[in-house]
């Protein structure tokens, strides 16, 4: 018998897509039709068939943050090949191999600070649901069992599990629907906004207060530093970190950074605590781990942390998924940890920002457009209106461009690896769908 798969026609695959298929914040059945992709190498995205004239797409998304070496890396697939003449899966528990280790071990060099010990979890939602259980369980063992809370700004994202949505902006985000069903997490307001704006003393007074206040109750802040990603594509202050990390110490509440988004150079600085000079005692860690190859995340904490619970009447992390340390997942975020360091990533980001700033620059002429802002490999432009998402999506595609718009933003978040004459594209497609979006 054939595999239908061989067989299957293009149509027949999106009809089937479309019977079978969620897509991520979709509904059943889908309202629109996605994209067929064939394949992909460097930062071309290869369709099954042309669309609006179009058969290859530069990827102006790196797959949402993580293809940073962009597609089929000779390094990476070699490392991936290598890993799966071994063994590509074995269970984590009473069991250990060489790709965690070495993966943890350089995870624990490259980070700031103390963050020594590595929780490897299978994707960016389950790596903040760890933190926040290493928080809450670090109090409890320490005999502060009403330090169970955690405060965070608005207008943040940290993924679709339970606890990760409860730190989800509350209002504007996608979670508002499970409002009343997450624990109730403390809000402050969304930082000022402006990577290069001056830090505003009476926000962080405001910070203080809030944090004062809940002391008692907090385990931890959890923000992401520098960009609010999903939440909304804004940049905010390094100040405010720094404000985040004293005001932390004085009330005794743990510091997590979830730097899913902006780890491995993605802000032009390797993570993006960089800016800000702070070490938090608890960083998430994903998408751009593997390259884009595999789910993997991991979570870092210091000794403080490790200590505090391993003090407690359950002295161990009560945490360990089946696919927990993948052999396979960690070959290949060890090569591209590896393949990041050896090269040069800063000058790619800082090349890929100047073309960025330039090419976005006409946007911020057009009607509709609010704001376009750059910061590192990421460009947005933010509209006065919410975005016709097929009009927009299709305008770029016409380019030659994917791109993924969401409510008032076309943003990109391109790989590392694309030429400048690529970033321009994107650049034009951008444009392009802010026009028609
Ligand atoms: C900052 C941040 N945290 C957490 C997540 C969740 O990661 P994942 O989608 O791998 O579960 C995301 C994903 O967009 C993110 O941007």
């Amino acid at each position: 018998m054939t595999p239908g798969h061989l067989v299957r026609s293009p149509a027949d695959l999106l009809a089937l897509d479309r019977e079978h298929v969620w897509h991520p914040y979709g509904p059943m059945p889908a309202a629109s039709s996605p994209l067929l992709v064939e394949s992909a190498r460097g930062v071309r995205l290869r369709l099954a068939e042309p669309v609006f004239g179009q058969r290859e797409l530069v990827d102006g998304m790196a797959s949402w943050w993580s293809a940073v070496h962009g597609y089929r890396h000779p390094v990476l697939d070699a490392a991936a090949g290598e890993q799966l003449g071994r063994m590509s899966h074995v269970m984590f528990g009473g069991l250990t191999h060489r790709p965690a280790v070495e993966l943890a071990t350089r995870l624990a060099e490259v980070t700031p600070g103390q963050l020594r010990h590595v929780f490897l979890a299978d994707s960016g939602s389950v790596a903040v649901e760890v933190a926040l259980k290493m928080c809450l369980q670090h109090w409890v063992s320490l005999g502060q069992p009403a330090k169970r809370r955690v405060l965070t700004w608005r207008g943040g994202y940290h993924g679709d599990t339970w606890h990760a949505m409860s730190v989800c902006d509350p209002e504007g985000g996608m979670h508002r629907l499970w409002s009343g069903a997450l624990p109730r997490q403390v809000f402050a307001d969304a930082p000022p906004p402006g990577f290069d704006a001056s830090a505003d003393a009476a926000y962080v007074e405001r910070l203080r207060a809030l944090v004062a206040e809940h002391a008692a109750e907090l385990a931890a802040v959890v923000v992401e530093p520098v960009v609010q990603g999903a939440g909304g594509m804004t940049f905010h202050s390094p100040a405010y970190l720094r404000a985040l990390r004293e005001i932390c110490d004085e009330h005794d509440v743990l510091l997590v950074f979830d730097e899913i988004a902006t780890g491995f150079g993605r802000t032009g600085r390797l993570f993006a605590a960089e800016h800000a000079g702070v070490v938090p005692d608890v960083l998430c860690l994903g998408k751009a781990l593997t390259g884009g190859y595999l789910t993997l995340a991991a979570t870092l904490c210091t000794p403080r942390v490790a200590e505090g619970i391993s003090r407690g009447e359950v002295p161990v992390l009560a945490h360990g998924p089946t696919y927990m340390g993948n052999p396979l997942a960690c070959a290949v975020a060890l090569a591209s940890v590896d393949l990041l360091l050896a090269g040069d990533w800063a000058g790619d980001v800082a090349r890929i920002e100047g073309g960025l700033r330039e090419g976005l620059a006409p946007a911020a002429e057009l009607p509709g457009v609010r704001e376009v802002r750059v910061l590192g490999a990421i460009g947005v432009v933010r509209l006065d209106h919410g975005v016709d998402m097929a009009a927009a999506t299709e305008a770029a595609v016409r380019a030659g461009v994917w791109l993924r718009p969401f409510r008032d933003l076309i943003y990109t978040m391109p790989p590392y690896v694309t030429e400048d004459a690529d970033v321009a594209r994107i650049c034009a497609a951008a444009v392009a769908a802010a026009r028609a979006g």
